[in-house]
């Protein structure tokens, strides 16, 4: 991991193109179903693009990548909405992206990604303890892993391990 300063920000960059373990171990689950290419999908704080690189060459042919950075996917502030619209959106990552976010951003991009979450949407999050992030320590990433299962308490928990969960929007 980079370390970037950016408009003042502290910002960890992912680089390489090996998509996330947890991603890759869990597409057979994005991928069933009639028509699954089809799916829209929507990566946030998408880094360099290495997870929707992996899920376009799966065959996704509707993946909207962004991030604070613009190299890769468009960009977006956790602080703005997210555009799309309401009730769009059948798969969204957040891998390793919720620890660098403060409070107000969290909420906003919670309620965010209810508003353009479809029925029957995945959310696949990661969280780790990285030292420059708001959540540097385990007791911390184990408080906003708890922030985000609260927040989407009416999802259900399709698999988690430690900090890797799959949460799936009723129909
Ligand atoms: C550790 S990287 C993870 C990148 C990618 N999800 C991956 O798994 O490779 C965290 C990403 O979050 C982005 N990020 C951090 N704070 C952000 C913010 N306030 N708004 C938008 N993106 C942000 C960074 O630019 C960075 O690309």
């Amino acid at each position: 991991m980079a370390i970037k300063n950016h408009e003042g920000k502290k910002v960890v960059r992912r680089g390489g193109n090996n998509p996330s373990p947890y991603l890759r171990k869990k597409t057979p689950l994005l991928t069933t179903g009639i028509d699954w290419e089809s799916k829209k999908v929507l990566d946030l704080g998408c880094g360099a693009g290495r997870n929707s690189k992996f899920l376009k060459t799966m065959g996704f042919k509707d993946v909207t990548s962004l991030d604070f950075f613009d190299d890769y996917g468009q960009r977006w502030l956790a602080s703005d909405a997210i555009p799309a619209a309401d009730s769009s959106k059948d798969i969204i990552l957040c891998n390793y992206l919720f620890m660098f976010l403060a409070d107000g951003e969290l909420e906003k991009v919670f309620k965010e990604i209810s508003r353009v979450a479809a029925g029957g949407c995945i959310l696949i999050v990661e969280v780790m303890p990285i030292k420059t992030s708001l959540t540097p320590d385990d007791v911390k990433v184990a408080e906003l892993k708890e922030k985000v299962l609260k927040s989407f308490e009416s999802w259900h928990i399709g698999h988690i391990v430690k900090y890797r969960f799959m949460l799936e929007k009723s129909s």
